[in-house]
């Protein structure tokens, strides 16, 4: 059984700070560019605190600024989504009222078991997501797993940015509006 809960940046999800990196380590090479090793990518630039990834810790500390779902089974954090409400997208000016979807994670052990989809269930049905209009998060283009999950989500690839990742890794940039709840059926 995983429960998915929210946390909140404050004393709330620092709490659970040990929680996100315990996943972050498992995962961290899974990303491309891997999170400990990133440079500035678009998105690096377009966050409000003008991050630049180059040790994993800073990662983790950008994290502790977004609200974060964290999927928890006996106990122990298997994967995390967080968001940031209130972003402003510099490279798509016409998301003004929009919530950034920043970093999706299941760790190996427990992939392909539905949680990444019950981390976007819990988002969609959160009312801090849905008291926004617009959805966006960045992706890279060989990353097929998410993107198969997204695009069954009704996201929509909007933007492509060449070669930003690595030589030919792209990164995407996908959207959807907050409504309607793709999981109101279930
Ligand atoms: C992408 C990721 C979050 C998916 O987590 P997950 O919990 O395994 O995903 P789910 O079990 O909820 O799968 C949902 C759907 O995604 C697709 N999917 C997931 N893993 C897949 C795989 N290995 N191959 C093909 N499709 C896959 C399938 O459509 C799946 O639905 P199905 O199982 O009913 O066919 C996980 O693989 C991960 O952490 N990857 C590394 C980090 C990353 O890529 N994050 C996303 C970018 S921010």
């Amino acid at each position: 059984m995983v429960a998915i809960e929210l946390f909140r940046p404050g004393d709330e999800l620092d709490s659970h700070k040990d929680d996100l990196w315990n996943v972050l380590q498992l995962t961290d090479r899974d990303f491309v560019p891997k999170l400990s090793a990133r440079e500035p990518t678009t998105l690096g630039e377009l966050k409000p605190s003008k991050v630049v990834f180059q040790l994993p810790i800073e990662h983790l500390d950008f994290l502790l600024q977004l609200h974060v779902f964290i999927a928890i089974s006996e106990g122990k954090a298997v994967g995390f989504l967080s968001f940031l409400p209130g972003f402003r997208h510099e490279v798509v000016p016409s998301l003004t009222s929009c919530v950034l979807i920043d970093t999706v994670a299941v760790i190996p052990s427990f992939r392909r078991k539905g949680i990444a989809r019950d981390l976007y269930r819990a988002l969609f049905a959160s009312p801090l997501f849905q008291s926004y209009d617009d959805a966006v998060l960045h992706t890279w283009s060989t990353n097929a797993t998410h993107g198969v999950l997204i695009e069954e989500l009704g996201f929509e690839k909007i933007r492509i940015i060449e070669n930003e990742r690595a030589p030919g890794i792209h990164t995407e940039i996908w959207t959807r509006p907050t409504k309607p709840n793709p999981f109101e059926d279930d």
